[in-house]
């Protein structure tokens, strides 16, 4: 499984149920990533996404009878198809990144505010493999499991 995840210098990755940076580069990583793909969000994070076509989206969701327009709501994490991509927000990383293999961080280089955090936890067993893009203004980097 993949994780994708941005965060800022100060490791924010969400405000008010978005993000607060305005970053081309990276939404255009995000767009290639996950075209065609299966993903996996979190119900609030789905709740803040702009309609995302091309993408088969699984929302986890406590609530039995959540209606998830253009999506699939999934109650139960197992339930989770094992090639989907693992797009957030904080507590499905918290869940699922223990599954993963590989996550692609993005550090968009600003200081900004914030009311949801980059666990540190998220990176431990994996290392850094591979600098996939680095500009002014982002870095992406591909982590790879290190602890078997
Ligand atoms: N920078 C990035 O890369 C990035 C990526 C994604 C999101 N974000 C940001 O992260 C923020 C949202 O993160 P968040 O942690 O508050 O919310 P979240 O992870 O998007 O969603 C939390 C919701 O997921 C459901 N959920 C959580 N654990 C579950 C489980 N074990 N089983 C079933 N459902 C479960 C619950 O939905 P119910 O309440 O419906 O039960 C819970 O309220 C937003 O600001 C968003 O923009 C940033």
């Amino acid at each position: 499984m993949i994780a994708i995840v941005a965060r800022s210098e100060n490791g924010v990755i969400g405000k008010d149920g978005g993000l607060p940076w305005r970053c081309k580069g990276d939404l255009q990583f995000f767009k290639r990533t996950t075209m065609d793909q299966k993903i996996v969000v979190g119900r609030t994070t789905f709740d803040g996404l702009p309609p995302l076509k091309g993408r088969d989206i699984f929302v986890l969701t406590r609530n039995p009878s959540a209606r998830c327009e253009g999506a699939t709501a999934v109650s139960n994490p197992a339930d989770v198809p094992a090639d989907a991509i693992v797009c957030g927000g904080a507590a499905i990383y918290d869940l699922m990144i223990p599954k993963c293999d590989q996550l692609l961080v993005t550090t968009v280089k600003k200081v900004v505010e914030g009311d949801t955090f980059f666990n540190p936890q998220w990176l431990e067993g994996f290392e850094p493999a591979e600098t996939l893009e680095e500009t002014d203004e982002y870095s992406i980097v591909s982590y790879k499991r290190s602890d078997g």
